[in-house]
């Protein structure tokens, strides 16, 4: 079997190298992938970028099914084009990535099917958001509406602060018509945790919890990120958050699926925050997590390519998920400077005997030359017995690797 994988980060390197371990696939086209994926086994990196190219591609090369990764073609349609013309690929239809690319729709979506999240309001005018604003407590948390490249969501300490974000996504319309609708929450104070998920519609099966740490500095301080690191199973996530979750999140997620007529084959991620008051939902994304993907999917007992037949052919039930019995530490190493400014094109050296996974973010191959190109570069994975001891791995595998302008926080997992 032929496989296009779409994606470029270190979520698909670590999804192809999960794939390549299955005997019936043959060959995995990413589009456009990484230096990571242009060295991974069975794997070759293409060009094609838009949807159109895309079909093409699949069509003219024998592609058994198509796995996305980022949400940014799963919101734009990029499945019910491929199910137009009869190709099988693995995600939600455009209506169900709403649930990602737009807050507003998955919060009532949420209200309606009684999961407990944040309370709300939405706005599509400034000055009636500005009224709410004066008599809101603080702090509270301004959200864009639609996609807004990890950027559109603004905890503000005072009227001030909001006002400010009003008028930057409202008014001046900074995410070029994305933040033009914004969703007020209250803000929830508590434990972040991800849960990913596979899902044929019916059946939905949550992978091993996880915990990641989104600031850039140590003690999580300074600006969010993608996520600088990642522990799993995440130590918050007991047998009773776990249980709670399964009731009054994933319960009532399905029965909305289904109610709403909601066609979702896919990966369902659920962002939740575990707080003195019960689980609350977040957030949802219709795809896997990055940087949890390269801490999960190395706990992987099962076939992952298995796996995702099943949910695509509506055989998930009865499917079972086996994990290692171990805990993972997933440690991203960036450029330094990121997420604001930074330089890219250094070399980056790793030492041949690296006892993990080098999943590779931001970096191209060029020649036989590894050299950083992104923000996020690498995220090394090491197992271990217990949580202190895949930390510990990480940190002292971490100094087989180095480019210039290396940065990664100290503190994954400990904190
Ligand atoms: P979202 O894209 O909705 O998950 O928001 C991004 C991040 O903002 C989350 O991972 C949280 O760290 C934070 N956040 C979002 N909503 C809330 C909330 N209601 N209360 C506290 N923090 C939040
Ligand atoms: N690590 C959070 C995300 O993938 O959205």
């Amino acid at each position: 079997m032929n496989i296009l994988l779409i994606g470029s980060g270190g979520r698909e390197h670590a999804m192809a190298f999960k794939l390549s371990q299955n005997p019936k696939v043959k060959k995995i086209y990413c589009a456009k992938g990484n230096g990571g994926t242009a060295m991974e086994n069975k794997c070759e990196n293409i060009k094609e970028k838009t949807i159109e190219e895309l079909l093409k591609f699949a069509k003219e090369n024998e592609i058994y099914i198509t796995i996305v990764g980022p949400e940014e073609l799963l919101i734009k349609g990029i499945v019910d084009e491929f199910n137009k013309e009869g190709l099988k690929i693995f995600g939600p239809s455009k209506k169900s990535a709403c649930l990602e690319g737009s807050k507003d729709f998955s919060k009532r979506f949420m209200k309606k099917y009684g999961i407990l999240t944040a309370e709300y309001e939405s706005f599509t005018f400034a000055p009636k958001a500005l009224e709410y604003l004066k008599d809101c407590i603080y702090p509270c948390v301004i959200k864009a509406d639609g996609m807004a490249a990890g950027k559109g969501v603004v905890i503000c300490n005072s009227f001030k602060e909001a006002e400010k974000v009003i008028y930057d996504f409202m008014i001046d319309d900074i995410f070029n018509g994305y933040g033009k609708k914004v969703v007020i929450e209250e803000f929830l104070e508590g434990v972040e945790a991800s849960i990913l998920s596979i899902t044929d519609g019916d059946t939905l099966i949550p992978f091993i919890s996880a915990k990641d740490h989104k600031q850039i500095f140590d003690n999580n301080q300074g600006p969010n990120t993608g996520g600088m690191g990642v522990i799993a199973p995440n130590p918050f996530v007991t047998d009773t958050v776990m249980k709670e979750f399964k009731e009054s999140i994933l319960k009532p997620t399905l029965r909305g699926l289904k109610e709403e007529r909601i066609e979702f084959k896919g990966f369902l991620f659920f962002g939740l925050m575990i707080t003195k008051k019960g689980v609350y939902l977040l957030e949802y994304n219709v795809r896997l997590g990055d940087p949890e993907t390269q801490a999960i999917l190395p706990l992987m007992k099962s076939d992952f390519y298995d796996a995702i037949c099943s949910a695509y052919s509506g055989k998930l039930k009865g499917f079972e998920i086996k994990w290692e019995d171990k805990n993972s530490c997933a440690l991203v190493i960036s450029s330094l400077g990121y997420p604001c400014k930074y330089n890219t094109g250094f070399n980056i050296t790793l030492d041949e005997n690296i006892d993990g996974n080098v999943f590779i973010s931001g970096g191209t191959l060029e020649g036989k030359d590894l050299k950083t190109s992104g923000g996020r570069v690498i995220s090394l994975v090491t197992l271990g017995n217990d949580l202190e001891d895949s930390i510990k791995r990480c940190y002292k595998e971490v100094n087989k690797i180095s480019f210039k302008d290396m940065y990664y926080r100290k503190d994954i997992g400990l904190i």
